[in-house]
């Protein structure tokens, strides 16, 4: 029988006080964000018309997964909004992660739901059931209806189908689709090649402000850990637990995420041992984790092709231990196969050259080059820096899964 002083359950959790502040959808406040003063305040400066209702500068944001542009561009589209109204402009943000929705119809649906207020416009944004066309006249309207000025966010826009979308936006305005409203938009990809890929009048109206964030230092990614230290309760935390984290993390890749998800997972470990501090040897755990569940963000929503190739150098890696890397042929070989067993038709070594140039840009590879005499001329040799196994392991998961 059980009496009412049981102790099957812990009324209290012994480690995490606030567990939410390092969990990955957190949008930490000001004073959380940490060694980005430069990069918020050219941001706010780019679309810094918008508080007077005039046309923000397009801006396109850079850089390798965990710099804290997505952070960052909330943060400021957030400021911003909030300083307009201030000033008696209507202002709003639509944010689009494009890993999500990637077709121009899903895209444009997102941000017409975003910003609309069916009370206020008496339009309607189903989900899904319209045409494209009619999700842009439905969209132009209620801009016009409701906003002096519309900032729209498209995240992972290297994960977009086609430019069309950006065509339609960043001309909205002199094509006379809008009136009242101002359009500014805000890309962000962790891929640097996305720009060559890019129709050349998108191009020139996207990219007005460019700006590149870099990797975070071993110092920024302990001050970042520690601004979010009272997600522990007092005293559990082992005071070498955060550096080693940092030191860790900096070494890597200087990815705040992964940072982060470090501090999470040792926290969670310490949880499961049932022990009362999160120890510093924990971190070398919880780093495998987290670095199992970077890889899989990293190539999430990446093409086959992009997986096949990633396949063939993890295959590669794991028959041979060869420290300086494999040639661009011997993986394009390996990949061919690849391809013949997946039944789908290889692209040309071109293509894959490129493949490879963006997996080193995210530092999942790293390319050398050689030379290897007059006979040979030079050659580029490409080796993986994540664990083959994490590697083929998230490689060979449901996809869709
Ligand atoms: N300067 C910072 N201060 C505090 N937290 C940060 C900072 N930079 C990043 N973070 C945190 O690290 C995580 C990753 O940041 P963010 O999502 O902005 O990276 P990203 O550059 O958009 O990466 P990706 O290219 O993978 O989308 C988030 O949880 C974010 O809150
Ligand atoms: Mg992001």
């Amino acid at each position: 029988m059980l009496d009412t002083g049981d102790d099957l359950f812990t009324r209290e959790d012994p480690i995490f006080a606030n567990k939410e502040l390092l969990e990955i959808s957190h949008l930490p406040g000001e004073g959380r964000i940490v060694g980005r003063d430069d990069e918020i305040s050219q941001l706010a400066n780019a679309v810094n018309p918008a508080i007077f209702g005039q046309s923000p500068s397009n801006v396109l944001i850079y850089g390798k997964t965990g710099t804290g542009k997505s952070l960052c561009a909330k943060y400021v589209s957030n400021r911003l909004v909030e300083t307009a109204a201030g000033e008696g402009v209507d202002a709003a943000f639509a944010y689009v992660d494009c890993a999500q929705d990637t077709t121009e119809t899903q895209a444009v649906q997102t941000i017409a739901e975003a910003v609309n207020d069916p009370d206020d416009t008496d339009i309607r944004v189903p989900d899904k059931g319209l045409s494209t066309s009619t999700y842009y006249k439905r969209l132009w309207r209620i801009l016009d209806v409701r906003f002096d000025v519309v900032l729209i966010l498209l995240d992972e826009i290297d994960k977009l189908d086609d430019d069309d979308i950006l065509m339609q936006l960043s001309r909205a305005g002199e094509a006379g689709k809008i009136d009242r409203c101002k359009l500014g938009v805000i890309g962000i990809s962790n891929k640097i090649q996305y720009k060559d890929r890019m129709d050349e009048r998108v191009k020139s109206s996207l990219c007005e402000r460019e700006f590149v964030f870099p990797p975070y230092d071993a110092n920024q990614l302990r001050d970042i850990m520690e601004a979010r230290g009272d997600a522990f309760r007092e005293d559990v935390l082992d005071p070498s637990t955060i550096p080693r984290a940092a030191a860790l993390a900096a070494r890597e890749h200087g990815d705040a995420r992964k940072a982060i998800d470090i501090l999470r997972y040792a926290g969670e470990i310490a949880q499961s041992k049932g022990v009362p501090t999160v120890k510093e040897e924990f971190v070398t755990q919880a780093r495998e984790r987290a670095e199992t569940d970077r890889f899989r963000e990293l190539i999430r929503g990446s093409t086959p092709h992009s997986r096949y190739v990633l396949q063939a150098l993890a295959l590669l890696s794991l028959s041979k231990q060869r420290q300086d890397g494999f040639r661009t042929s011997r993986v394009y070989e390996i990949y061919e196969n690849i391809c013949r067993q997946e039944g789908s038709d290889s692209l040309s070594l071109r293509r894959v050259r490129d493949l490879l140039k963006e997996h080193a840009f995210l530092d999942i590879i790293e390319q050398s080059k050689h030379s290897g005499g007059s006979a040979e001329g030079s050659y580029t040799k490409h080796r993986l820096l994540e664990d083959p196994e994490v590697v083929k392991e998230v490689l060979t998961e449901d996809i869709d899964g």
